[in-house]
């Protein structure tokens, strides 16, 4: 059968889509081209906003009207909307033939069996005690792939279904992951994104070493830098990126690994979410706007070349003209090389759904607006400084729009745009001398 899988959502979900696809490929089936010419559609859900789940609920509406005319076509959800609806679904979807739970992503394959042998309406959902089922298959074309090594989150800010949706923390074994990201390089993986929701909490609830592991050696004690040490010696490994960060996991020994190993990029994605200590506070962060700007200062003391990322929400409960106004000087303070902006969206069983979402949805749309703008400005100048920099690119292939020229990402996660020479391949390492900037993107010479 012709399967195709049609996901939304972060990382996590790009990741469990690319080993579901890989699973049901082993299986015999084939992953179609086209969604027209597929058998059987897998949409992988996200929860974080209404909007992200309207999507996916719109998606399969409209999938399943085509059953109509297709009726031997299969309709299927995974991911954390399956996962936050149960078996409420039917009731809006009902000629969705499975729903699977984030945790059980490793019975899809079987599902799909179940249901090609004439069964449906199947609910697999992940109970948050239970061991989940890690699929180590991959499916990746390219030299970069995804590694999830921290499942859930035991964080709960007061805003956020993640906790929800995915469960509580649990770190996959070291050795697991070591073997998994060894397999990947004999495909011609060359760069690793590892991934956790604060996935600096590596190892803290479980522990992922065995007494039989030979000590690190770098000294290293915390679990996650010893991590990121036992990458870096695999030698076809090029570049580490991991993701995403908190500031509570910046700490002494995390920056001295990220400044010594030299195949860890000198990049963070650390969410700050607002600038004001009042609601920062009331998002149960953990931090203060002090607190934050004190770790990304020790990191770039470090590392004078360190990149650094974020999110930040608009119009949370009760956030004011001044509250608004303390997120807009922290972002000045804190030169963001570029940020996602997100407008507060109130999710079910979540402690910030029992608080007054009183920010207007106009209000919302003008704090988007004011610090996109914000950042269009931050984002050029910090590009302008690179201008006459020399930096090492990781070549994606041929540029998106203009294919002769060519793309790839800068250590800091730019997109650095260069003409190409002769015999250049995609996964390589290249120098390119930064000529020009835009806010988004860099343009070089290869040197
Ligand atoms: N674990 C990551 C975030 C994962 S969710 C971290 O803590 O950095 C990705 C982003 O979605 C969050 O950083 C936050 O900015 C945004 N987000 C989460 N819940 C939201 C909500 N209810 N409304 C709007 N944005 C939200
Ligand atoms: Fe959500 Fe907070 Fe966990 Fe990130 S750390 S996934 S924002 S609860
Ligand atoms: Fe969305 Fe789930 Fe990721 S809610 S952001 S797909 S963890």
């Amino acid at each position: 059968m012709k399967f195709r899988l049609h996901t939304y959502g972060c990382q996590m979900n790009v990741r469990d889509s690319d080993a579901v696809a890989a699973m049901l490929t082993a299986a015999g089936h084939q992953q179609s081209v086209t969604e027209d010419e597929a058998d059987f559609i897998i949409v992988n859900s996200c929860s974080v906003r209404e909007k992200a789940e309207d999507k996916a609920m719109g998606k399969l509406g409209l999938l399943c009207k085509t059953k109509r005319e297709r009726p031997e076509r299969k309709v299927a959800l995974m991911g954390c909307m399956a996962q936050r609806m149960g078996k409420d679904i039917f009731k809006k979807i009902p000629l969705l033939d499975f729903t699977v739970g984030t945790r059980r992503c490793g019975t899809i394959p079987q599902l799909v069996q179940r249901v090609l042998d004439g069964e449906t309406n199947i609910i697999e959902i992940s109970k948050s005690e239970a061991t989940p089922d890690v699929p180590d298959s991959h499916n990746e074309t390219g030299y970069a792939a995804f590694v999830t090594i921290l499942l859930g989150c035991n964080r709960r800010c007061a805003y956020c279904i993640v906790p929800d949706v995915r469960g509580p923390e649990f770190s996959r074994p070291a050795k697991e992951i070591l073997t998994e990201i060894t397999a990947l390089t004999k495909h011609g993986i060359r760069e690793v994104t590892l991934l956790g929701q604060s996935v600096m909490n590596y190892g803290l609830m479980n522990s992922v070493w065995d007494e039989h592991d030979s000590p690190s050696p770098g000294g290293y004690t915390e679990a996650f830098s010893r991590l990121l040490e036992a990458v870096a010696t695999i030698p076809e490994i090029q570049r580490i990126r991991f993701t995403s960060s908190h500031p509570s996991g910046c700490t002494e020994e995390m920056v001295r690994a990220m400044n010594t190993l030299p195949k860890v990029c000198h990049h963070l994605h650390l969410a700050v979410q607002s600038g004001s200590n009042r609601i920062l506070k009331l998002m149960r962060r953990g931090y203060t706007r002090e607190e934050y700007l004190d770790a990304i200062t020790r990191l770039r003391a470090a590392m004078p070349d360190f990149s650094l990322t974020s999110d930040i929400i608009v119009g949370f409960p009760g956030e004011t003209e001044q509250d608004f106004e303390e997120t807009r000087s922290l972002m000045e303070q804190a030169q963001f090389d570029n940020a996602f902006i997100f407008k507060y969206s109130t999710r079910p069983g979540t402690p910030a759904a029992e608080m007054n979402d009183d920010v207007s949805k106009d209000e919302k749309m003008r704090r988007n607006q004011v610090l996109l703008a914000d950042l269009d400005i931050q984002g050029q100048k910090k590009n302008e400084a690179l201008i006459g920099s020399i930096q090492e690119i990781l070549v994606d292939g041929p540029s998106l729009r203009n294919a002769e020229r060519w793309a790839g990402r800068t250590p800091g996660n730019k997109i650095a745009v260069f003409t190409p020479r002769e015999g250049l391949t995609p996964g390589t390492l290249v120098k390119v001398r930064i000529i020009k900037a835009a806010p988004q993107t860099l343009y070089g010479e290869i040197v």
